[in-house]
């Protein structure tokens, strides 16, 4: 690392440690008592009027195989092999989200299926979102970005006055020891290969510096052409957020064959010396200021892109009696406190258009299955059209009752 990166990476935390040390109403923190559920003192007058609030849901999860063709997702969820690298999603005023995936991928079959969305919903459906998702290799990178944004430009969406963005999962890194810059180039490796990986092709054209410096050949080069086709081809970013960890300088030495999952060099944790980042849900511990931190991290490095958070939710088990999973409090405690997290993050500057809580209803979570639910909704699984509102459901419509 020469002296000049090091000062950037100096000033980079100083910058976040400073934004996140300043107060917001109400309090954007780690942990209960979070003193945001009251929706006399916060709700969502306390936002700009064109931020829309909805909540999302997922065709696939919901609907399952009702009247429709084996998908790629099929493959997944009953873990064959071949996988499935695109995702595509569409939002509708009607805080509808349809879904599908292309097997392939092949640039026929997606252009296909985008374009027949396209015509069938462009007149009510004015932002589309693709939700590109792979665990697979980086080779795959260049294609995937590529068929999206060829295929969603050859559209007439835009014509229709419809925007296109992406949705990236996002994830946020905390040195595990603030102080060492080694630990801070690690959260910064972490982030760089999650978020990096697709933010820096949209918005400048290229891959990271790190993991061009890190992966070497087994890195894809953008063509002049492919460059010039991602740059700035979103209209808007949707970012999924549910969770922060540690991240410390990795000392294992690195794996044969190279896997994504050592690459960035990151050993990442939930817990400092046995305490929790944040709080615990079913499957993964939230950290509501991570909100507030990627969100600003984006502001500064990605030229403040116009921002949906398409999903944040939290977690139960599927094994609750109805009466424990409608009394579900703890879900209320992670959207307010993630909101007010939000609410600081608008103040200090960052171009949010939306929140989408994950999920409007009960439904099949891809490799968790029914074990765990992310509902605002219940759903008798026995019986779907059995649904009952919890109380984050009531809680959420009085929030949005203003
Ligand atoms: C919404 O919150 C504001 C404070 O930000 C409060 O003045 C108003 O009364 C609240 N609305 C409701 C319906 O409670
Ligand atoms: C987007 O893809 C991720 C990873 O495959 C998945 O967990 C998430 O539920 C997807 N979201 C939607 C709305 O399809
Ligand atoms: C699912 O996987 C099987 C076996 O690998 C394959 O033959 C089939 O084409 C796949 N179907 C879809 C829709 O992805
Ligand atoms: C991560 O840290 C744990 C605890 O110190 C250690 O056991 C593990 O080997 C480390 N893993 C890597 C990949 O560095
Ligand atoms: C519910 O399921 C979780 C995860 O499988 C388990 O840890 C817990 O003990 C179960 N609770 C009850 C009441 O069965
Ligand atoms: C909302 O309005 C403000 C003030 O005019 C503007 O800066 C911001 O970009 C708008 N946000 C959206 C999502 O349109
Ligand atoms: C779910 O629906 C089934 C079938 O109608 C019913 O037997 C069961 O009691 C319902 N479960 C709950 C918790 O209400």
């Amino acid at each position: 690392m020469t002296f000049r990166e090091t000062c950037i990476f100096v000033l980079l935390f100083v910058a976040l440690s400073a934004t996140s040390q300043r107060v917001c109403d109400p309090v954007c923190q780690a942990k209960e008592p979070f003193n945001c559920n009251d929706v006399q003192t916060f709700n969502r007058t306390d936002f700009p009027r064109n931020i829309t609030f909805g909540a999302a849901t997922s065709a696939y999860q919901i609907e399952g195989a009702a009247h429709r063709a084996v998908n790629g997702w099929d493959n997944y969820t009953h873990r064959y092999p071949g996988g499935c690298p695109i995702t595509e999603t569409l939002e509708c005023s009607s805080l509808q989200i349809l879904d599908s995936v292309v097997k392939g991928p092949t640039k026929g079959d997606y252009k296909d299926y985008a374009e027949l969305l396209f015509q069938r919903f462009g007149d009510r459906v004015k932002l589309w979102r693709g939700n590109i998702s792979t665990g697979a290799m980086y080779v795959q990178v260049v294609n995937l970005e590529e068929i999206l944004v060829q295929n969603l430009r050859a559209t007439p969406t835009r014509t229709q006055g419809g925007k296109i963005g992406l949705t990236l999962i996002g994830r946020w890194f905390v040195p595990l020891n603030e102080a060492s810059v080694s630990d801070q180039m690690a959260a910064r490796r972490a982030i760089d290969f999650i978020v990096g990986w697709f933010l820096d092709p949209l918005v400048y054209g290229d891959y990271p510096k790190i993991m061009k410096n890190t992966l070497g050949e087994r890195l894809p080069r953008f063509t002049l052409l492919e460059s010039q086709l991602v740059k700035g081809s979103i209209d808007f970013l949707g970012l999924n957020y549910y969770f922060t960890q540690y991240a410390t300088d990795s000392l294992q030495p690195i794996s044969t064959p190279p896997n994504i999952q050592t690459d960035p060099r990151a050993n990442i944790s939930s817990s400092r010396g046995g305490v929790l980042i944040g709080v615990q849900s079913a499957n993964f511990v939230y950290y509501p200021p991570g909100l507030r931190q990627i969100l600003n991290y984006i502001k500064d490095n990605y030229a403040n892109p116009l921002t949906y958070i398409t999903e944040n939710g939290f977690s139960t088990f599927g094994n609750l009696t109805l009466a424990e999973a409608l009394a579900d409090q703890e879900r209320i405690e992670s959207h307010c406190s993630h909101l007010s997290c939000l609410k600081c993050a608008i103040e200090d500057g960052c171009n949010i258009a939306g929140y989408f809580p994950w999920s409007s209803m009960d439904n099949y979570e891809f490799s968790s299955g029914y074990t765990i639910r992310f509902g605002l909704n219940w759903v008798n699984f026995t019986n779907p059209a059995d649904r009952r509102e919890k109380d984050s459901a009531k809680w959420y419509s009085r929030f949005n009752t203003n």
